[in-house]
């Protein structure tokens, strides 16, 4: 999910690019606005740390384009060309070593592990929101 910090710094189009021409295969995508309801349910494992409350209000703050990539091992690569959370640890190459410096304002959001994903696209996307479609010339 592009956070609203990348969608307002123009950043959306990059970001599909590289998952894109990696070869992963784009089968869900909205731009939102999301309601603190959902942004607090999207981040429910992170309820009680001091950082939740500012985590909600900027998630809520503005669009975010929610997105379902698929492909193998997507959840381990895709956090790899995200990089790491706070993105002055991230390497160049990655989404938040090439566009981020403060960890509240990290661009991006990538599926954790692939339970989380599936709870995450589960909330963010209904079933007949995503495509069914076999990509060619990706895999051998
Ligand atoms: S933890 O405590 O290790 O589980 O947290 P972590 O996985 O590092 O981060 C969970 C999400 O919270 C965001 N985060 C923060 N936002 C604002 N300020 C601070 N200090 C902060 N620390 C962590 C972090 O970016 C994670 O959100 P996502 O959307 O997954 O990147």
């Amino acid at each position: 999910m592009i956070k609203p910090d990348g969608v307002h710094r123009g950043l959306v189009g990059d970001v599909i690019k590289r998952f894109e021409q990696r070869g992963y295969k784009l089968v869900g995508i909205k731009v939102l606005v999301p309601s603190r309801e959902l942004a607090a349910k999207h981040y429910a494992e992170h309820d009680g740390k001091p950082f939740f409350p500012k985590l909600v209000d900027f998630l809520s703050s503005g669009a975010v384009v929610a997105m379902v990539f698929e492909g193998k091992d997507i959840v381990r690569t895709g956090r790899t060309m995200v990089g790491a959370t706070n993105p002055l640890a991230s390497s160049p190459g990655t989404l938040r070593g090439d566009y981020g410096i403060d960890v509240g304002r990290n661009v991006i959001h990538g599926s954790d592990s692939v339970e989380s994903a599936m709870r995450e696209i589960a909330l963010w996307f209904k079933a007949d929101e995503l495509a069914d479609y076999t990509p060619a010339w990706i895999y051998e």
